[in-house]
């Protein structure tokens, strides 16, 4: 969708991401499942990822990220129209885990839902945003890639727990009249894959159950190869339809900004696309895949790490569940070193995500990583939910320990 002469340009005018400060390595990895890091580095790339722990959720990673971009934004939160957050592991089936995080954040305005593409589901949301600008009903849009895929892992499953991290990344997308901004984008979505990569038991299919729980049911399951073939065959030809929507060919893309699944599979997008892999981001090496979250925090990263300038061209690119994959592509607009003062700025005491009332939660850490959240130096919050209204619990050890990224 090319943008039409005479509506407003979506710009990304704000960028912030969050990881919890736990890190999972390829050795600890080493001593809970059968693998090993060169097996591990040699065909992903990733070297460690992050962990979320017990009091954080996928609301509570996207309400600092989405703080951190909007004080980069240098906008108040109740000026965002609309909330768009991105997740195939929301806290809850219901509420939205957008509901939480507009609260979290003191939006008081803006209309909030998530959305369910899985890895692409960033990249889908970013292009709602520009559609709702386009067309006049938002201002200011806030966009959200958010996961907490450490928690939906089968710790004895080889192919996929050694793959996936948490994390949560966001960006304030604003009309202006101003040139620039997205340019073009491109989703597309192929239903014969919808097997690939899912989660089997939960939904209405098939509701939780013990039985459902004793099969395993509850973990992500992968077909790492067909979907590698997937992958290969569509990121390249997403990145370029949506290049050539923006009227312009790959090598005007100073910096492409794949979803951080595999480095395998980004190399081959620079093959499809001709280009030296100096055209493309990869964090993956010490993130793994963040699944939805993964293309804002590198696009944070990217920005942050003076990647980007005003007048580049970029390109987000992502391939997920469903099958399905996005593109965007977006001349640069706004002053990089915003970012990296909207980081400092904002830190997870900054957010209180509201908790339910006369509900206890069970431990959320899967007995696979208790060993490892139990290391010296990480908080070990109390269980108990917090009524909201009531002062928290003291944390057992100074919160300074307990700050991510
Ligand atoms: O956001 C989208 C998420 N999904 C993806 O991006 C996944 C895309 N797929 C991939 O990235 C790759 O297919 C994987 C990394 C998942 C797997 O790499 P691969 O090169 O396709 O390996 P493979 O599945 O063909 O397995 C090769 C061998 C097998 O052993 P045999 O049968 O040859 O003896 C596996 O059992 O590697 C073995 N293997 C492992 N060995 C050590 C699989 N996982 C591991 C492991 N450590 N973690």
């Amino acid at each position: 969708m090319t943008n039409p002469g005479t509506a407003p340009r979506a710009h990304i005018t704000g960028w912030g991401r969050y990881v919890p400060s736990q890190v999972l390595t390829n050795a600890d990895l080493e001593r809970m499942v059968d693998t090993n890091d060169e097996w591990i580095v040699s065909r992903t790339g990733i070297r460690e990822r992050r962990v979320a722990a017990a009091d954080e959720t996928t609301a509570s990673m996207a309400a600092v990220a989405s703080l951190r971009a909007i004080r980069t934004a240098g906008i108040d939160p109740d000026e965002i129209d609309l909330i768009l957050l991105a997740t195939l592991t929301p806290d809850y089936w219901m509420p939205s885990t957008a509901a939480l995080v507009k609260e979290a954040i003191g939006n008081t305005r803006a209309a909030a839902m998530d959305v369910a593409a899985a890895c692409s589901g960033f990249v889908y949301a970013f292009s709602t945003a520009q559609a709702y600008i386009a067309s006049g009903l938002a201002k200011h849009v806030l966009v959200i890639g958010a996961e907490l895929l450490t928690r939906f892992l089968d710790y004895t499953d080889r192919s996929t727990c050694i793959l996936f991290g948490d994390g949560a990344g966001a960006v304030v997308v604003s009309a202006s009249n101003e040139p620039g901004g997205t340019l073009g984008v491109e989703l597309t979505t192929e239903p014969q894959g919808a097997y690939m990569i899912w989660l089997p038991a939960g939904g209405a299919k098939s509701p939780p159950s013990s039985e459902t729980i004793a099969r395993g049911e509850h973990y992500i399951r992968m077909e790492g190869r067909e979907t590698y073939r997937f992958a290969t065959r569509t990121l390249a030809s997403t990145a370029l339809a949506s290049v050539r929507k923006a009227g312009l060919e790959p090598s005007d893309v100073s910096l492409f900004i794949p979803h951080q699944a595999n480095i395998r599979i980004i190399e081959a997008v620079a093959k499809g696309l001709d280009l030296p892999m100096e055209r493309m981001f990869v964090n993956l090496d010490r993130y793994g895949n963040t699944s939805a979250a993964s293309v804002p925090i590198a696009l944070a990263e990217a920005v942050n790490e003076g990647r980007v300038q005003v007048g580049d061209n970029i390109c987000i690119v992502a391939f997920g569940a469903g099958f399905t994959s996005g593109a965007a592509t977006i001349e640069w607009t706004a002053d990089p070193a915003r970012g990296v003062a909207g980081d400092v700025a904002v830190g997870p005491a900054d957010v209180h995500v509201r908790l339910p009332v006369d509900w206890d939660s069970v431990d959320p850490i899967p007995p696979a990583l208790a060993e490892l959240m139990a290391r010296p130096g990480l908080v070990n919050p109390p269980l108990d939910d917090v009524v909201p209204g009531e002062p928290p619990a003291e944390p057992a050890v100074p919160a300074a320990s307990t700050s991510g990224r």
